[in-house]
């Protein structure tokens, strides 16, 4: 039997489209692949000033999102064996389109189907994907596997990079520091995943999909990003209800507390990340055995509240 996917994503600058046409690359030719596009109502800009940048913050944190456009009548009426669903953290959470779609009655779509989650970041994914599997939860899908394709260069010069492409559209090399985004090589060998997928539903075997997929190295976690998470998405919640007390987006009435978000953004990157990176080493080496569980945890696929 020929499988029907649908392939359901939001990207703005097109990586995440590129990461998904790599993962079905190889089994165009065995299954019946559809796109369905999340389309924001009003288009966020790119490249974003360092101000419509922090204030999307607010609104992503506190899952208020953006109004999305309807999916095309045909698209909604056909019906699907899997569903592979593209998504991209902002702000540890899911980007604004893609919270705007998991809310919306489009979602429902997702009903009783099994859904793989591919994922394309810098390099801070966990918390989303909690939010994501929540939603999922919720709309009665079944979330069957997880592929996350991130940035390996080091912290801070991927976020130096992070910076350059949305700040100036530079996505290339330049002077010293290379492209930024997920490396070329990394997407084109996407393509190994999407064998395993297809094997695993003809096989009627998509339960042991995740560890299939963990095994070609779908998902590669450092336990210090357990921490790093935890401590931003603590302050995260509070910076978002601080700035939103003074308004709505792109009120001009809240600019200077989201300036002083990003200030303090930046000196937490640049100045405190080197400390933190010394505490959550000291915090590793202490609680080593319940961050590996931790690990464990976030490489697999069931969903316990509260987490990060
Ligand atoms: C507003 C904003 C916030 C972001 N926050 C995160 C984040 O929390 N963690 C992360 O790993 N990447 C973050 N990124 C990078 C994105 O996840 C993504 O890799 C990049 O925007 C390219 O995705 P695209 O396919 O939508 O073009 C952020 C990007 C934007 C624009």
């Amino acid at each position: 039997m020929r499988p029907r996917i649908l392939v359901v994503y939001y990207s703005q600058t097109g990586q995440l489209r590129q990461i998904l046409d790599s993962v079905v690359t190889d089994i165009k030719g065995k299954a019946d692949i559809e796109y369905a596009v999340i389309e924001p109502v009003t288009p966020f800009p790119f490249p974003w000033t360092a101000l419509q940048f922090v204030d999307a913050m607010p609104e992503t944190v506190e899952h208020l999102p953006c109004a999305v456009k309807p999916l095309s009548s045909e698209l909604l009426n056909k019906d699907y064996d899997l569903v592979i669903f593209g998504y991209q953290p902002w702000f540890l959470n899911p980007s604004q389109p893609t919270t705007g779609f998991l809310q919306g009655d489009l979602a429902k779509l997702f009903k009783g189907k099994p859904v793989v989650t591919v994922i394309g970041c810098r390099n801070m994914w966990l918390h989303a994907q909690e939010k994501v599997k929540e939603y999922l939860g919720g709309l009665g899908a079944h979330l069957v596997g997880n592929i996350v394709l991130t940035d390996t260069n080091p912290n801070l010069v991927s976020t130096l990079t992070v910076m350059r492409w949305s700040f100036k559209g530079q996505k290339g090399a330049s002077g010293l520091l290379p492209a930024a985004g997920v490396q070329d090589e990394d997407i084109a060998a996407a393509n190994r995943f999407g064998i395993t997928i297809y094997q695993h539903f003809v096989d009627s075997n998509l339960i042991d999909l995740q560890r299939s997929l963990l095994a070609q190295g779908a998902i590669a976690l450092k336990p210090g990003l357990v921490i790093l998470e935890q401590r931003g998405i603590k302050n995260f919640r509070l910076w978002a209800k601080f700035i939103r007390r003074k308004g709505g987006p792109g009120d001009p009435a809240r600019a200077g507390r989201a300036l002083m978000f990003k200030n303090l953004l930046l000196v937490a990157i640049f100045i405190l990340s080197p400390i933190s990176n010394l505490t959550a080493f000291i915090k590793l080496v202490m609680k080593r055995h319940t961050l590996l569980r931790d690990v464990e945890y976030f490489r697999q696929l069931e969903y316990q509240e509260g987490r990060l």
